[in-house]
């Protein structure tokens, strides 16, 4: 097959360099690859959808096989239309590992044409999470080299962070 396309889903709130990580190795693997953002997820999100769009095109601009977009409902329904082959998946360590294998085989249930692919990110990002990134932030602590630049700015306008507690 000659255009191979893969979504990479997710809530990306925000985008870390672990989710970049694993665009960047995505984009070398498929034709194209589209990060898909649900818009309706059940947990509150700190940032809007508008603004996580806007740092997820920030962040891959210079990719030129990448394209950010949002989807709703069922991500089997949304890579179908899109006509997708892969869904690509992280797995950080071997605590994400249940709850990726049940998705991925409920998703395998509801289509069985689409393969979820896991990828694993570079070790130095193996423990970084949008969760830990909100909380370390929140408490003072630096996230610099957790999430890209663009990122840490739109955390700094969105929280504001607790002095460093000693
Ligand atoms: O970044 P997250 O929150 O771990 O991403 C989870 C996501 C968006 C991939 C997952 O919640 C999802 O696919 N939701 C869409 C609804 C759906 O298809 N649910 C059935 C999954 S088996």
């Amino acid at each position: 097959m000659s255009d191979v396309l893969a979504i990479y889903p997710g809530s990306f709130d925000p985008i870390t360099n672990g989710h970049f990580d694993l665009i960047e190795r995505s984009s070398r693997i498929f034709d194209r690859l589209i990060v898909a953002l649900l818009t309706n997820a059940e947990k509150e999100p700190l940032f809007s959808v508008e603004e996580r769009l806007a740092m997820l095109r920030e962040v891959t601009r210079n990719l030129k096989n990448v394209t950010v977009d949002t989807f709703s409902g069922l991500l089997v329904d949304y890579a179908v239309q899109k006509k997708a082959r892969a869904i690509v998946r992280g797995i950080r360590a071997f605590s994400d590992y249940e709850y990726e294998l049940q998705m991925a085989l409920m998703n395998r249930k509801l289509e069985p044409r689409l393969e979820t692919i896991f990828l694993m990110p570079a070790e130095s990002y193996a423990y970084v999470s949008s969760r830990l990134v909100k909380e370390i932030f929140r408490h003072g602590g630096s996230v610099k080299e957790l999430v890209p630049a663009v990122v840490e700015e739109r955390l700094r306008q969105k929280i504001n962070p607790k002095p460093h507690e000693v």
